[in-house]
């Protein structure tokens, strides 16, 4: 069932999402379905956790500052690392943060280069999918990591990502959030965020000579913005933590922060016992889809070094995976 917003949930949106122009209480209350009693408390509301709410006589209300841009500057007011960052692209709209660094690549580009984009047109998820990337709704970022990876070593660095993602989310925002083997960050049982890795691979060598991690996270989407078909398992930060403003530019920071530290141990692979405990599926029993679409019953039972997953079916087979998709999780 969808959760349904309150008003103060949407009012924050509409004065959010529409720069600076001043709304009548009446005309929210309209909108909204509600009496102007109710917008008028969700005014004081808003105020009282700090969003500059403007309210001018006979005219109505608007957000004063245009609210969580991404700008390079406020980023890098944020921004605590060594060299992830250091050359930062900050776009409004683009096809694909993926694809854009893809392109760099080829001019020889450094490694720590981190593009971030408000919107994209092209969004790219796992398996061919669509990543539905909605203009500041989301925090839409990929990192370039040039560094001679052996090819297993993609799925641990996917692996150090969904980690990294998953701590700075808690830390700042104090919730729990999961990981879904093995590159999604679930919040109350919902995805809010996916992670797309991509590299060249050297078939002599066998090794990736660049990896470009491609984050995409969930920070507001309400129903209006999210299709249809993706509103039972799919959120938001905003949605799932109540009273939360979600400055992405110090998210961004946070993560490119805490990536800067996984990415740095990832060969003795340290962050594994971490990223363990944040599964939501080791224990659990699980719908495993085959590539030719069947699906089966099967126990999750760890995660390898290698971040494979380990399942056992109903006769006792025991199956190590290295790709694959998880289906539903099944009540114990
Ligand atoms: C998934 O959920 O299947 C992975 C989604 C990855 C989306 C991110 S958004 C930034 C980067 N650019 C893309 O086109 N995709 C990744």
């Amino acid at each position: 069932m969808v959760k349904k917003m309150s008003v103060k949930t949407q009012v924050k949106h509409i004065l959010l999402e529409s720069s600076g122009e001043y709304f009548s209480g009446a005309a929210l209350a309209r909108t909204l379905g509600v009496s102007r009693n109710a917008v008028w408390k969700a005014i004081q509301e808003l105020e009282k956790q700090g969003f500059p709410v403007e309210s001018k006589k006979s005219v109505g209300y608007r957000m004063v500052q245009a609210a969580d841009l991404l700008t390079e500057e406020d980023i890098r007011k944020y921004l605590h690392t060594k060299y992830l960052g250091n050359i930062l692209i900050v776009k409004e709209i683009m096809d694909s943060t993926n694809d854009y660094c893809r392109n760099l690549l080829q001019q020889g580009t450094i490694r720590g280069t981190v593009v971030v984009s408000n919107e994209q047109v092209a969004g790219r998820g796992r398996q061919g999918k669509r990543f539905y990337s909605p203009g500041g709704c989301g925090l839409y970022f990929s990192v370039i990591v040039n560094q001679d990876f052996q090819l297993q070593d993609a799925s641990v660095l996917t692996a150090c990502a969904a980690v990294a993602t998953s701590r700075a989310i808690d830390k700042l925002y104090h919730t729990h959030t999961q990981i879904k083997w093995v590159n999604d960050v679930y919040l109350n049982g919902k995805k809010i965020c996916g992670i797309l890795t991509e590299g060249e691979l050297s078939l002599e060598s066998v090794t990736m000579s660049y990896a470009i991690v491609g984050i995409g996270i969930n920070v507001r989407n309400t129903e209006e913005t999210m299709p249809q078909g993706l509103r039972s398992t799919v959120s938001s930060i905003e949605e799932e933590v109540s009273d939360c403003h979600v400055q992405r530019c110090a998210l961004l920071a946070a993560i490119l922060y805490e990536m800067e530290q996984l990415i740095s141990e990832m060969t003795e692979r340290r962050f594994l016992a971490e990223y363990r405990q944040r599964s939501c599926l080791i224990g659990k029993r699980v719908e495993w889809v085959e590539t030719n679409g069947t699906v089966k019953k099967v126990a999750v039972m760890d995660i390898t070094d290698d971040c494979a997953l380990v399942t056992q079916d109903t006769f006792g087979n025991v199956e190590t995976h290295y790709g694959g998709t998880i289906g539903k999780i099944l009540e114990d």
